[in-house]
């Protein structure tokens, strides 16, 4: 059986990172991709990590290139082409140039791999998924964005500091846009199989999702000269292992939501069920008045980002 053949378009950190942990997990053969002014930089970084297989024990083939002729016929597109944030800026002021950026690695996804599951992380993000779904045309289980296992990560990593128990026993579940309208959902949030809520107070609670939904800036202004790529990277990882290994995971990612949620069309942070189909499902679920006005707001975020880029491209 051939392996799978993952590419994964922008060689930069959150790329490159993504090529290391996909590689580590033999997830298949990997195909770092750039533009041509990168020259022969995701060629340096592929041959160095292809070096690293032997003593780390995994097989996995790795191209560095510039020409999506590379990238034929893969089964996963990983998208994280474009700017990234600096201190001080908000991932809507990506848009313009992010736009144009994804739209025409979108183009060259549709002519070269026509059949692939495309995983978009450059932000912002709910607007850039739409752009490739867009432009490529795919159906809309096979275009997806990650946000939500990765906010979800930061917010499981926050708990698990501030409760002193593994990261391992939180599960949590963020829905909404990537960004400051996430809504958190304590009814989904659990320590070891115990509500959330018989163990930190409301106040808290809510001071640890403000944190989560600040998460990405907050690494931004401690680097100063780019976004997280570790915790991004890992999620993407998590996703990719979901498709190529048919897990079935039932995991957040923003998911083109149409007459789900009453979203009208829209990509937002959802459950879905993940597996070699792309989005198996959108799972529903019965949100409480307070969630239900927070997903709308969030809603209402995307819907503006979105128009908002259509007036740009
Ligand atoms: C973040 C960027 C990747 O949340 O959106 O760190």
């Amino acid at each position: 059986m051939r392996r799978a053949k993952i590419t994964i378009v922008g060689a930069g950190n959150v790329g490159a990172t993504c090529a290391h942990w996909c590689a580590a997990a033999e997830l298949g053969d990997i195909v770092l991709l750039d533009i041509p002014q990168a020259e022969d930089m995701p060629k340096g970084k592929a041959l160095d990590l292809m070096q690293a297989s032997p003593i780390m024990g995994f097989d996995s083939h790795i191209v560095g290139t510039t020409s999506y002729d590379d990238a034929r016929e893969s089964d996963v597109i990983v998208v994280t082409a474009g700017i990234a944030r600096k201190p001080g800026m908000s991932r809507d002021d990506l848009l313009g140039t992010n736009a144009k950026i994804v739209g025409s690695v979108a183009e060259h996804i549709k002519q070269s791999s026509p059949n692939a599951i495309v995983i978009v992380v450059s932000n912002p993000l709910d607007a850039m998924v739409q752009r490739a779904l867009q432009v490529t045309g795919f159906p809309p289980c096979r275009v997806i964005g990650q946000a939500g296992v990765l906010d979800t990560a930061r917010y499981r990593t926050f708990l698990a500091m501030e409760l002193g128990v593994s990261v391992e026993d939180i599960s949590a579940l963020l829905m909404g846009g990537h960004g400051d309208t996430m809504v958190p959902m304590p009814s989904c949030t659990s320590v070891g199989g115990i509500p959330v809520l018989q163990l930190i107070d409301a106040k808290r609670l809510e001071e640890i999702v403000d944190r989560t939904r600040k998460g990405g800036a907050e690494i931004v202004s401690l680097l100063k000269t780019g976004s997280a790529y570790y915790a991004p990277a890992a999620a993407v990882t998590q996703m990719v292992e979901a498709i190529v290994r048919d897990k079935k995971r039932l995991i957040p990612c923003a998911a083109y939501c149409d007459k789900e949620y009453g979203v009208g069309g829209y990509y937002v942070g959802v459950p879905v069920i993940l597996g070699s189909g792309g989005v198996e499902k959108i799972v529903e679920l019965k949100l409480t008045e307070s969630e239900q006005a927070g997903f709308q707001h969030s809603v209402n975020a995307v819907k503006e980002l979105v128009a908002a880029m259509e007036k740009l491209v």
